[in-house]
């Protein structure tokens, strides 16, 4: 099988769309390959592993921490990994930023692959060579840019994803349509999570597309410079929220969304707050949540993306025309107070 090249920096990224996980260890021939996993993936899809060494990880947000990558680097040292192994992360966004970051440090940096299992993963997480750990309550904190040499797609891994975690992955779906593209929001509107889930060639087109489009933002703009702030929409409110409350990573950026929105109609008279908003709920993500605005606040005036005495929010003159707009904190602490 041929993947698609996606050039970034000065290296090749291939992607294989819906390509058996069986094929695997033909894709770097003469390569030992480590796998790394969460309990979760590995449960169900145990057989997949049999060929491997493969590290299997405890599931979760909370393990997405320092101390797992100091496991991590011991279990590497007793598996005898050495800079010709190429670790592969197989999992969700969790388990590609863990194994993205651990083997951007292990031994100052060794070869990564991606087998992403939730929707957020392949149409998100594992692309972009972002990568890292949370630290206390900030998000991300931690942690390298860096490309994979690969990025496989089995969708055979989808049969066992819990209905939840597709609205999760359908958020930054929804997110890219947002920012950049307006007709795959109008095809969205038109379809809804089930058509998506029984229908593998209506689902494999669409997470192409958003593969596509997440590789154009990167390619455009590596460091986020520019264009790949874009990304951020609905996450500056939606990493506060995630780390505060019992809300999933979509959950929260659904969320956030939400509050860009309302401020987009504010600044840049966006009018397309109820069409985003019914989305959203077509999905099966939440729009509306109460939270304790001083709590929010306090993390936001934290936030990497602060410049000043302003926090950068990215708003939308419309769906599909995305811009970086800077919000005064003592702006931002009035309008938070109104959204909750
Ligand atoms: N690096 C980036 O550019 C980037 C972009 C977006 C999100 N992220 C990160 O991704 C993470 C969220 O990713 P996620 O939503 O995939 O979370 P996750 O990795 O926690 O996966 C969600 C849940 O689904 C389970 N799971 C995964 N695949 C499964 C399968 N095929 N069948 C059954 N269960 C399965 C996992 O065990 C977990 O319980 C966050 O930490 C976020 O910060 C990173
Ligand atoms: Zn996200």
């Amino acid at each position: 099988m041929r993947p698609l090249l996606f050039p970034i920096d000065d290296q090749r990224v291939r992607f294989y769309p819906d390509t058996p996980m069986a094929t695997l260890s033909t894709l770097l021939p003469g390569r030992r390959m480590v796998l790394i996993t969460d309990q979760h993936v590995y449960r169900y899809h145990k057989k997949v592993f049999a060929p491997f060494d493969t590290i299997v990880l405890r599931a979760g947000e909370q393990f997405k921490v320092q101390a797992t990558i100091d496991g991590l680097i011991d279990r590497l040292i007793q598996l005898e990994v050495d800079r010709t192994t190429v670790l592969v992360g197989v999992g969700g966004g969790v388990v590609t930023d863990l194994v993205g970051y651990l083997a951007a440090v292990y031994m100052r940096g060794i070869d990564v692959g991606f087998v992403p299992t939730t929707i957020l993963a392949m149409v998100d997480a594992s692309i972009g060579g972002k990568n890292g750990v949370d630290v206390g309550q900030y998000k991300n904190l931690v942690g390298s840019i860096r490309q994979p040499l690969f990025v496989l797609h089995d969708y055979t891994f989808l049969s066992t994803l819990p209905k939840r975690e597709w609205s999760n992955g359908f958020a930054e779906i929804i997110k890219h349509a947002a920012i950049g593209d307006a007709a795959m929001f109008a095809e969205l509107k038109k379809n809804n999570l089930d058509g998506y889930r029984n229908d593998l060639v209506k689902l494999r087109r669409l997470i192409v597309r958003n593969v596509r489009f997440k590789n154009r933002v990167v390619v455009n703009d590596p460091f986020e410079k520019a264009g790949r702030k874009y990304l951020n929409f609905g996450h500056t409110l939606g990493h506060a929220l995630e780390m505060q409350y019992e809300l999933s990573h979509g959950e929260a950026i659904s969320l956030g969304m939400m509050f860009a929105a309302q401020l987009s109609e504010k600044k840049l008279h966006f009018s397309e707050t109820n069409e985003l908003r019914q989305l959203l709920i077509g999905y099966g993500l939440p729009v509306e949540a109460g939270f304790s605005a001083q709590k929010v606040f306090r993390s936001l005036s934290m936030d990497k993306k602060r410049v000043k005495r302003s926090v950068d929010f990215i708003l939308l003159f419309r769906i599909g025309r995305a811009v970086v707009h800077p919000i005064p904190l003592t702006e931002l602490a009035s309008r938070l107070k109104q959204y909750v």
